[in-house]
């Protein structure tokens, strides 16, 4: 190990991270960062995703300052800044960018982040030969990561995005809490959860007790609407505590009158630099209907930032240094335009780095929830995602809670 810090000296690593924050990140930077000191670097940290290497630079040193991982979010801030020319910002940022890593003696960039900043990173690397490193997160688990699912025999190519774990246990407990009061008041409730064109998150909700979901992946046509109202229906009725909880991502396609085609509902016109609208709402149209057709009490709910806020779970800071091994080797072995993945789906007791290994950054794309964790029939997650889930995800205890009473009728 000596040998490899005089190799490393004096050479500056710089870690940033971009997009929607996880409650996994300063989990990750804390990991990547006590490795790359092993070997010698200076660790400098970027301030707000890509913003951090426009203009002035925004950069602090991490260099051998203690690093709390289990806090959620990331204490070096994030932002959807997308330093390639886009629709919104037509100028190309990236000189400015090159120019920093100049000025500021960054030798080697590790970009944590989902598809829009791994993307930007994959473009500097591939066009200027930047030394740079991929890191996945997400808590919308729609990053590509090649990952086999063992299923009874059976392989199904899945994904595991660092944040998602985390993530998924806070949907999975919201929803257990939420069951109270829908009970209490035999009224149906309407989960909106996060998830822009993937139901990966939503289905963390079934966990917690809700009974159906629908998800962006499943258009929601005239035809469906109606089979979906006349479930919503029926497992009301043959509820034994009468009350129901609907899992509903937040990008579910929901058929429009008015332009006669599936589309996602927005809460805003504005589009990030990425070109991502701001979502939301789906919920609240979901239970007014309900409460028209079926004359059954519904209330909405939207998850929202709930999801991803808090400390990071011990599935994903065990996960993300792993991972962090992985990126060790590629750093040691200057591999770069690479990213480190997980190769097979495993519990925590059995995360080791041996389960890793890098993809290309070139292949960094979106992958949708795979056909067969999704029940269509019956608007729900299949027993093969429940089976996924369960590597990383609690059952929340008590979230199924029955009180059982003998009726008592009139003496005479
Ligand atoms: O990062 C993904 C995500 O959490 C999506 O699920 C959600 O649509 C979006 O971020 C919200 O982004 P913002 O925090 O920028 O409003």
């Amino acid at each position: 190990m000596a040998k490899v810090n005089r190799f490393f000296a004096g050479k500056t690593l710089g870690i940033l991270t971009g997009g929607g924050d996880t409650p996994a990140l300063n989990a990750s930077i804390e990991a990547l960062k006590a490795r790359a000191e092993i070997l010698g670097f200076n660790v400098y940290g970027i301030g707000r995703g890509w913003k951090g290497l426009l203009e002035e630079g925004d950069i602090v040193d991490l260099t051998h300052i203690p690093y709390d991982g289990w806090y959620g979010g990331t204490a070096l801030r994030s932002s959807r800044t997308n330093p390639m020319p886009t629709k919104k910002n037509p100028v190309d940022r990236s000189p400015q960018v090159l120019q920093n890593l100049k000025r500021y003696g960054i030798d080697v960039l590790v970009t944590i982040g989902g598809d829009d900043t791994n993307g930007a990173a994959r473009k500097l690397y591939e066009k200027e030969g930047i030394p740079v490193i991929g890191f996945p997160k997400t808590i919308d688990n729609d990053v590509r990561t090649h990952t086999i699912h063992n299923y009874q025999g059976s392989e199904i190519e899945t994904c595991l995005c660092p944040g998602f774990p985390s993530a998924a246990q806070n949907v999975a407990y919201f929803t257990s809490k939420i069951c109270t009061t829908a009970r209490s008041h035999s009224r149906i409730m309407v989960l909106e959860v996060m998830g822009r064109d993937a139901g990966w998150l939503t289905g963390a909700a079934t966990f917690g007790g809700a009974a159906m979901a629908l998800i962006p992946e499943y258009e929601m046509t005239p035809d469906k609407i109606e089979q979906f109202y006349a479930k919503v229906d029926e497992m009301y009725k043959n509820s034994k505590d009468k009350y129901l909880i609907l899992a509903v991502a937040e990008g579910t396609r929901w058929f429009n009158k008015n332009t006669g085609k599936a589309e996602i509902v927005c809460a805003s016109t504005e589009v990030d630099e990425f070109g991502h609208p701001r979502l939301g709402g789906i919920s609240g149209i979901i239970a007014s209907d309900i409460e028209k057709r079926l004359k059954i009490e519904t209330r909405s709910q939207v998850i929202g930032y709930y999801a991803r806020s808090g400390q990071c779970s011990e599935y994903d800071k065990r996960y993300v240094n792993i991972l962090a091994d992985k990126a060790l080797d590629l750093l040691l072995r200057e591999d770069f335009g690479k990213m480190p993945v997980l190769k097979h789906l495993t519990s925590l007791i059995e995360l080791e780095e041996f389960h890793t290994f890098a993809m290309d950054m070139g292949q960094v794309e979106n992958k949708p929830l795979p056909i067969e964790y999704y029940d269509a029939a019956n608007f729900n997650f299949s027993e093969k995602y429940t089976h996924f889930l369960g590597h990383f995800t609690q059952k929340p205890q008590g979230a199924f809670h029955s009180f059982d009473f003998p009726k008592v009728f009139p003496k005479a």
